[in-house]
């Protein structure tokens, strides 16, 4: 309180008051509707209505994607479904994804004309995605009978490089700093082996849903990853983490499909596949950047696992979608925090 007592003196009130009050009357610039706006103000100072002024554009360039603002806060869910059809070719391979869940991923990490690349091609949902989206893409698939159906569907190969080899040559065929994003998902070490049968097969009779079953073995090839040791399958997958890793431009994203398994003929319960794929590409350079749990649980019927034992299991209806960043802080702004 000043000396004379009078607070509002003190503290500028009555005159603060009086200038917020003070409204100026003037024709909007936009849309020309008269209208009047208090002193000081951003849209005053515009000649701007309620109106206008709220619809005014984001003007900042996107440097990701194409979408609005809308669209990249509706895809940014962190749990997803993907529903589709799955064609003839999906069926015969057995663990494709479906064309809506590489959709999605492709329209958020990156812009048409972008490269994509696809390390574990299968019959190639990731060609089929980048081409129907506008963008380019390259493929590498072990298996021929799988080149040749992923190679069924694409119009303009030359956009589309799908390349039958190991894996472990992709940097014989790709530049690096070449691609925008990698999507894939890999064979499951010795996954496809271990698991039992189908584990739908006791509730078959009561359910009315479409059943995935789980996919065979992809060949007997000693190259191929799905035959090889879990330990030995961790060392190459890091490998192709580090190939990928030169092969992605800086501050491009790197997004993996793995599901965590049960291997109970070595009466392992639980194997954590997901964290050993986030140490391999960590220990690559790659940073973990989101993970986003894609629930399959409407395709997975339940079953009585372990039942009346004390072997309680969960039934696992998710995979991880685990995406990673080749994240280059730039020499400036490191300096700076
Ligand atoms: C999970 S599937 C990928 C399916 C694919 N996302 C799709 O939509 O069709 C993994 C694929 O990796 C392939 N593969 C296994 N070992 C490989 C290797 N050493 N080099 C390249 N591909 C390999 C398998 O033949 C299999 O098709």
């Amino acid at each position: 309180m000043n000396k004379t007592g009078n607070w509002k003196e003190h503290f500028n009130v009555d005159k603060d008051l009086e200038v917020k009050n003070i409204r100026s009357y003037f024709k909007c610039s936009k849309c020309g509707s008269k209208t009047k706006a208090p002193q000081k103000t951003k849209r005053l100072e515009n000649k701007l209505c309620k109106n206008c002024f709220g619809k005014k554009r984001d003007n900042r360039k996107n440097q990701l994607n194409e979408l609005t603002g809308s669209q990249w806060a509706t895809l940014s869910k962190s749990v997803m479904e993907y529903s589709g059809t799955r064609p003839e070719k999906q069926k015969i391979h057995g663990a494709a994804f479906p064309l809506s869940f590489v959709e999605h991923h492709i329209s958020t990490y990156s812009k048409r004309g972008e490269t994509i690349f696809d390390p574990f091609l299968g019959v190639g949902t990731v060609s089929e995605a980048a081409e129907k989206l506008g963008r380019k893409s390259i493929g590498i698939e072990l298996n021929p009978e799988f080149v040749k159906l992923a190679k069924k569907d694409i119009k303009n190969l030359k956009n589309h490089k799908i390349i039958c080899d190991d894996v472990r040559n992709s940097k014989k065929h790709i530049k690096d700093n070449s691609v925008d994003l990698i999507i894939t998902s890999p064979p499951y070490a010795t996954l496809l082996r271990t698991i039992k049968g189908n584990f739908a097969y006791k509730w078959r009779e009561h359910s009315d849903l479409n059943v995935i079953k789980n996919p065979p073995p992809y060949s007997s090839e000693k190259k191929d990853f799905g035959n090889l040791t879990y330990e030995e399958f961790m060392d190459e997958i890091t490998g192709v983490f580090k190939d990928n890793y030169e092969i992605l431009k800086d501050n491009c994203y790197s997004v993996w499909v793995v599901k965590d398994y049960r291997d109970l003929k070595n009466k392992v319960p639980y194997v954590n596949f997901h964290s050993d794929i986030i140490k391999a590409a960590q220990l690559s350079g790659f940073l973990l950047w989101d993970i986003r749990i894609y629930d399959q649980t409407k395709y997975r019927p339940l079953v009585v696992l372990g039942y009346p034992s004390r072997n309680y299991y969960l039934n696992m209806g998710h995979s991880y979608i685990l995406i990673f960043k080749k994240h280059i802080v730039s020499k400036l702004k490191r300096k700076k925090t």
